[in-house]
């Protein structure tokens, strides 16, 4: 023995696998030879003992995983925080710990019950006493770091665990002296692996294989230039040595069948105290509540999910479940994350699923000012499609403009408060901004599961599910009696179109739905109104016959020829003025007063004088066009129908038409019940719309005659 460190062991007496609570544990049930356990467990403490004191604590029958003292608490000082085990086939072993603490003198900390952590397993103290790693995600709450900050007064640095064969934090990560760390990236996520990276140098960082790893090279004691292990290969011993560390082996097979290792086996209660630590704890936590149908809708799942998913965990403080079918349901959870960014990530997709965070903590938004025109503050709040409400003055004000990726500026008016999404361009120097996420919240129409599952009355889009082929007719019905009802409100149906429209001998149809009133604004780029027109003069739509479904000879030439005449009456308008269009889309939306706007983009021919080739124009002209509509058609165009979507609020019926999956589950994918995405051929889908409302047209004026 050569120094005064002292760590504490369990002889494996009792020991045994009796159960399963890690992927170690799985087919080793009464696997393990408890002679060959107790053989390599001398092994183990012989080493130690030669080098350090060790301590040993009564084992206990019944409590076959006692000989894992790394998890009996967490040691700094004279102060032990007790462990609080998640598995109840491991809580028999707490008063057996803290009867032995309490016998060596230390002063002894216990968390609140129900809340899990596992000791040093899950917490290992920097070897130059700087701070404390402390892991979660699987054993230990990220709700019991801010305690061990508290109470043993040092900085901790919580890191979260991904991988469930690395359960613990010491399964594969090792703090060594001198400020180097044996570790397993895969193990945690990308914020974790950051916040390693930024505070260990790389020139300290030893990073382990997936070999390395699952022989528990990692769970190994370290005293001072030695390092005690299962297992470790030729080349992690060769760059230990390398780095000045000797790798003592000493084979512990018998245990990794219950998870564990060298550094399982032992609890360090020598943890002296370092001068200039100072406890700060990161972790932050808040209160969020959910109101509606959490059950009925999923949102309660989703916000849970939501928040593990993004590195934080939560704690549910009330549930109040609505009795009635159709009353709502209430929830407060208490968020908790690692850091001040994870929390500010979270809350805001939290607040974009309709959370709000306790109002009466809030009076008013943070606000920052414009400095410079177009740019905001770097901390703004991103806005979503969903209707939004600020805090101003203790009160909540609607967000006008509602829109996607904006930024909101708050003024006062002499009406009152005033808040509204602006585009980053459209910023003025000056402009409050709101920044953060405090005092933000969506206001998400709460969802029955009558008005989910319902499909009668009026129009129910069947969630925002993309629908197959079989489904295609349902589907067109449905939208056919949408726009028959929306003609005869006199709403407003704007229409999203692709070349594919034209291509596809959807123009007809197209062109049939503007005559009959059906479509009240057309939005599109160059090619559709190219290929339009060419069709209208030439019978082609890029080279191909439309009749007889061959390529022409020279009829690539064809698209040029109508640009160029179109060109030379000035506008399209003109040109049907003048008779030079006298079918087709555009003719009709010139013929009905139907507004059009076509966004010009790089591989544009031509353009068409219509085209509109400064984009923030045209953005601004869809944007104006887009206002007040009831239903959006978006009919295989993916750049455009996008453009669209971000322009467009919550609330407005999007049918997204396109024969590429992918295409459709990006567009209708906007988390909105609104919309609904249709994987078909769009010339075919017009088609049968066309058709449907004939029928319907058919149906009605045989009602009106009877
Ligand atoms: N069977 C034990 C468990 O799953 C093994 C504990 C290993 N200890 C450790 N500090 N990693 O709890």
């Amino acid at each position: 023995m050569t120094s005064s460190i002292r760590f504490l062991m369990c002889a494996p007496d009792h020991y045994d696998v009796d159960y399963v609570i890690n992927p170690w544990m799985e087919g080793n049930v009464h696997k393990s030879s408890r002679d060959r356990a107790v053989t390599q467990w001398q092994g183990l403490y012989r080493i130690l003992k030669d080098r350090a004191l060790v301590d040993l604590v009564t084992p206990r029958q019944g409590v076959p995983d006692m000989v894992f003292t790394a998890n009996a608490g967490l040691v700094l000082d004279d102060k032990v925080v007790l462990s609080r085990f998640f598995h109840k086939e491991r809580q028999g072993e707490e008063p057996y710990f803290k009867a032995w603490f309490e016998e060596n003198g230390f002063t002894v900390y216990e968390l609140p019950r129900d809340l899990p952590f596992e000791g040093a397993g899950d917490a290992l103290l920097d070897r130059e006493g700087r701070w404390l790693w402390a892991g979660y995600g699987f054993r230990s709450e990220l709700d019991s770091h801010p305690y061990l900050a508290k109470w043993l007064d040092i900085e901790v640095l919580s890191l979260r665990l991904m991988d469930e064969r690395f359960y613990h934090l010491d399964t594969c990560f090792c703090p060594l002296a001198d400020g180097y760390l044996l570790y397993y990236p895969p193990a945690f996520d990308a914020y974790s692996n950051r916040l390693i990276e930024m505070r260990v140098p790389a020139e300290k960082r030893i990073v382990v294989d997936e070999l390395d790893a699952v022989n528990f090279a990692c769970n190994a004691v370290n005293i001072n230039r030695i390092i005690v292990m299962n297992q470790a290969t030729d080349e992690l011993k060769q760059r230990l040595q390398s780095l000045g560390f000797e790798v003592v082996e000493t084979p512990l097979t018998e245990f990794l069948k219950a998870g564990g290792a060298a550094k399982c086996l032992t609890l360090r209660v020598t943890e002296p105290l370092m001068p200039l630590h100072q406890a700060i704890a990161t972790v932050e936590s808040r209160t969020i509540q959910l109101e509606g149908h959490l059950l009925d809708s999923g949102m309660i799942n989703r916000a849970l999910d939501l928040i593990v998913e993004g590195g934080g965990s939560f704690q549910v403080l009330n549930f109040r479940l609505g009795e009635q079918r159709n009353s709502t349901s209430s929830a407060e959870i208490r968020v908790t994350a690692p850091r001040h960014d994870v929390m500010e990530k979270i809350m805001s997709q939290l607040i974009d699923i309709g959370a709000a965070t306790q109002p009466q903590e809030v009076c008013d938004n943070p606000l920052e000012t414009v400095e410079m025109d177009g740019v905001a503050p770097d901390d703004f709040y991103v806005t979503t499609i969903y209707p939004t409400e600020v805090r101003v003055n203790c009160e909540w004000v609607r967000v006008r403009n509602q829109r996607m990726d904006g930024a909101i500026v708050v003024s006062q008016t002499p009406d009152g408060p005033r808040a509204e999404c602006k585009l980053l361009r459209d910023l003025n120097q000056g402009d409050r901004v709101v920044v953060g996420i405090d005092g933000i919240r969506t206001v998400r129409k709460t969802e029955s599961r009558e008005q989910r599952t319902s499909n009668d009355k009026e129009f129910s889009f069947m969630g925002s599910g993309v629908s197959s082929e079989r489904r295609v007719e349902l589907v067109v019905e449905q939208i056919a009696w949408e726009l028959r009802q929306i003609r005869d409100r006199a709403g407003k149906v704007v229409v999203v179109a692709g070349p594919v429209v034209i291509h596809t001998g959807g123009a007809e149809h197209l062109s049939q739905l503007v005559r009959e009133g059906y479509v009240q604004a057309l939005l599109g780029g160059n090619a559709i109104a190219v290929h339009d027109i060419e069709q209208a003069m030439l019978g082609t739509s890029l080279g191909m016959d439309m009749k007889r479904g061959v390529s022409v000879r020279g009829g690539h030439r064809h698209h040029l020829k109508a640009i160029n005449s179109v060109r030379r009456c000035g506008n399209i308008a003109n040109a049907v003025e003048q008779g030079l269009i006298e079918s087709g889309v555009f003719y009709e939306c010139v013929k009905h007063q139907v507004p059009f706007s076509l966004a010009g983009s790089i591989r544009d021919d031509g353009p068409l004088p219509d085209t509109e080739m400064d984009l923030i124009k045209a953005q601004q002209d869809y944007s104006r066009l887009i206002e007040g509509a009831d239903m959006i058609l978006m009919l295989s165009s993916m750049l455009h129908s996008i453009g669209v979507g971000n322009m467009t609020p919550a609330g407005v019926k999007m049918v997204c038409v396109d024969i590429n999956p992918a295409v459709v589950t990006k567009l209708s994918d906007r988390g909105s019940v609104e919309s609904l995405g249709v994987v078909t051929d769009v010339g075919l889908f017009l088609s049968l719309l066309t058709k449907q409302l004939n029928r319907l047209t058919h149906r009605y004026d045989h009602l009106q005659l009877v």
